[in-house]
């Protein structure tokens, strides 16, 4: 394998999640555009089995008035509404898988909702933007899902946090440790 400076490989090694993010977020037509390419993330049958939720501006705060509604103490409640403010844009993940497909089950097509997730904050990250996928007690919440209008045969899988990072970097590498998780069944040698 080529051991050249390759700006994909730089993109997966350098990308960490952001916990709180500034201006700017992409505006629609790049994030368009960066869904767009995201959506060609392996997807068996290419059904998409997903939708995103944008939520911006004042919304956030409506979006952190449903996540205290949600809350199990007014302690919590006063956390959780503050939570959507810690990022410019908030892109909700709703998984909406195809029932009973005849060649795709459902877990194959939730690994694609998460493939096209990932694909986009890699992009995101090569585009100079930052981002974290968040999740919480609050996807399985009634009054979220009324606040974003996710059906009862969707499913909620959290929300990509997306802006411009306050901090620096994370200098800090991951131990690429995965070879020692490789098993070789291989003949011949
Ligand atoms: C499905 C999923 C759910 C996550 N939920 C949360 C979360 O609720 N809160 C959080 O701080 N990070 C959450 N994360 C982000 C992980 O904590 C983060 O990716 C991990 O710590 C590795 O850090 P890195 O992304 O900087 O490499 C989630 C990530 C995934 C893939």
């Amino acid at each position: 394998m080529t051991r050249t400076p390759n700006p994909v490989l730089d993109a997966v090694l350098t990308r960490r999640s952001a916990p709180r993010m500034t201006d700017p977020a992409p505006d629609p037509g790049d994030l368009e555009r960066l869904v767009q390419a995201a959506a060609t993330a392996p997807d068996h049958g290419r059904l998409r089995p997903w939708r995103l939720v944008a939520v911006t501006g004042d919304e956030r705060a409506r979006l952190g008035d449903a996540l205290a509604e949600a809350a199990d103490s007014p302690e919590l409640a006063r956390r959780a509404s503050a939570k959507p403010l810690r990022a410019p844009l908030l892109l909700t993940i709703v998984h909406r898988p195809v029932p009973d497909h005849p060649k795709v089950p459902e877990w194959e097509q939730l690994a694609a909702t998460t493939g096209m997730v990932t694909t986009l904050s890699l992009l995101l990250h090569s585009h100079g933007f930052a981002s974290i996928w968040r999740t919480g007690a609050a996807v399985q919440a009634p009054q979220v899902h009324k606040y974003l209008g996710v059906d009862d045969d969707e499913q909620l899988l959290g929300w990509l946090y997306v802006g411009t990072r306050c901090a620096p970097d994370a200098t800090d590498r991951r131990p690429l440790d995965t070879p020692a998780r490789i098993t070789w069944h291989t003949t011949g040698i």
